[in-house]
């Protein structure tokens, strides 16, 4: 299965040192959410395919660059993968975003699907799957499904989170193998309540306050 985890820079452990700690307030927890979140739109955007491009730069220079290749949409898991559109946009100005409300059962952590509004032609385009937390997989894998039956191939389809759980990798690689994971962060297992151990909890509640 394509796996791409962030580079585990200094930097990115501050970040993730930020959100892990319970007693980040929600404005801070938002502003470094934000910031690891371009990271991974970066590093997704590095996948998509590109070709050779030949411009001048004004020194009068001939640059031989890469040009990006195919379109691309966004779409995201309600709620949480709310947070993630404006990174998303701050990349890709006027990039299109779909939408899939999928929430967990509390008591058993089954995911159920509610609602789907995704652009006519995403069958034609790269998919940056946005939701931050991969814990059992079974919201994303749902989601996957929804994507698959519209036509998308899942090997173009990019999923970035900022922590995924070893089950939930498993998972991923048993049911959609093609699909890529761009990941923040890889933590050590998930606990009896299916949440990401040692996790941040629940990144929904502490992006939005409720
Ligand atoms: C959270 C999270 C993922 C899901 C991950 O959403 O945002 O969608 O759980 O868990 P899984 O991998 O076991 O499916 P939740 O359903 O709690 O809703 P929220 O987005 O409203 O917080
Ligand atoms: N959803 C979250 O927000 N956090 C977890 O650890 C698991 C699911």
């Amino acid at each position: 299965m394509p796996i791409t985890v962030l580079e585990p820079t200094k930097q990115l452990e501050g970040l993730y040192t930020v959100l892990r700690d319970r007693e980040t307030e929600r404005a801070q927890f938002i502003f470094f959410a934000d910031r690891i979140i371009r990271l991974l739109v970066e590093k997704g955007l590095d996948m998509l395919p590109v070709t050779p491009k030949t411009v001048i730069t004004p020194t009068g220079a001939e640059y031989q660059g890469v040009e990006f290749q195919g379109h691309i949409c966004g779409v995201s898991i309600i709620r949480a993968g709310e947070s993630m559109e404006q990174g998303l946009r701050a990349c890709c100005r006027s990039v299109r975003i779909g939408k899939i409300l999928i929430q967990r059962n509390e008591e058993t952590a089954k995911p159920h699907l509610y609602y789907e509004k995704l652009p006519t032609d995403i069958a034609d385009r790269y998919v940056f799957l946005l939701d931050p937390m991969l814990a059992t997989g079974g919201s994303a894998l749902m989601a996957i499904d929804v994507l698959m039956k519209r036509g998308v191939p899942p090997e173009r389809i990019i999923f970035l989170n900022l922590i995924a759980s070893p089950e939930g990798l498993d998972n991923f690689n048993r049911l959609h193998p093609k699909v890529h994971i761009v990941t923040g962060k890889i933590d050590s297992n998930l606990d009896d309540k299916a949440y990401i151990y040692p996790g941040l909890g629940d990144f929904g509640d502490r992006y939005y306050s409720t």
